[in-house]
């Protein structure tokens, strides 16, 4: 597997897979890796012919109070990983490449989609996250792009930007890996003490029982959130920050949920660490 650190060269590279005839994706990641990220990799390697990995804790997508500094970062650990699930090539630029001096160009999708969900408590997050996927395709040039859906928000985002700008990547979208007990997986999983790991379960087993809600007949968005809102709040410190049944493709808040709502959950546990998920309640 080949490690590029320097922008110029990953486009170089990019290139050269062009010039041979090779369709590349990408997996855009801030790097800690977990089996959820392994398999968004080996996705990946269904969609193309040769698989780009990015890694990069992109500080333009953390607020002043977030944990960019305590993000969880294991480098040799993460290049052994992706060898392990046949990566071509490991793209790990530097902050100062890809913010050099005198940067100050930001991509803003819509407040329709970035304002409400995670983007109400993480002002700028989703401004960052464009911009940084921007770049990252405009450097990498994929043919398509593999995101999670744990990432509900980031994802539809993510398209809206790409179809608005032309970008011509495909996106695709993985489905949440879970841990046996339901956990979503993330690297920020990794901050839960062994005491709150039950309380972190709060969030899917609330999808799981606004799903029981839903097939006995409960429509309403409204009673569904008080009853889920309670629900989560008998775990221990536990602190919901949002709940919300929203449209998959809009985001607009569905009152009356069918088909194509999606419940996305923020739960703050201890304090501390927040956690996200989502899922469809109606089949
Ligand atoms: O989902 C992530 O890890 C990040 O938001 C992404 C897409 C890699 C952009 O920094």
């Amino acid at each position: 597997m080949l490690i590029i650190h320097h922008p110029a060269a990953m486009t170089a590279w990019a290139k050269e897979q062009a010039k041979a005839g090779r369709s590349i994706a990408l997996v855009p990641t801030m790097g800690y890796f977990h089996e959820g990220h392994l398999s968004l990799m080996r996705t990946a390697a269904r969609h193309a012919d040769v698989v780009a990995v990015s890694l990069f804790v992109n500080p333009t997508q953390f607020g002043p109070q977030e944990d960019l500094a305590a993000y969880p970062r294991n480098f040799e650990r993460d290049q052994a990983m992706a060898e392990g699930a046949g990566v071509q090539v490991l793209f790990a630029p530097e902050a100062a490449d890809m913010y050099p001096a005198g940067f100050c160009t930001t991509v803003t999708v819509g407040k329709e989609l970035t304002d409400q969900l995670c983007g109400a408590s993480r002002p700028g997050h989703f401004a960052g996250v464009a911009t940084v996927v921007c770049k990252l395709f405009q450097i990498v040039r994929p043919d398509a792009a593999v995101f999670g859906e744990k990432d509900f928000q980031q994802l539809a985002v993510i398209r809206r930007m790409t179809a608005d700008l032309n970008l011509g990547v495909e996106i695709v979208a993985h489905p949440t890996v879970r841990e046996e007990d339901g956990l979503a997986m993330s690297s920020r999983n990794t901050y839960l003490a062994p005491s709150q790991r039950e309380a972190a379960l709060s969030l899917s087993r609330a999808i799981a029982l606004a799903r029981k809600m839903a097939a006995e007949g409960e429509r309403s968005a409204e009673r569904l959130t008080a009853e889920l809102r309670d629900f989560i709040h008998s775990f221990p410190a536990t602190a919901v920050d949002y709940i919300s049944f929203v449209d998959q493709d809009s985001l607009r808040p569905a009152e009356e949920i069918d088909a194509q709502t999606v419940l996305a959950l923020a739960v703050k546990i201890g304090g501390k660490v927040r956690l996200i998920d989502n899922g469809k309640v109606l089949a």
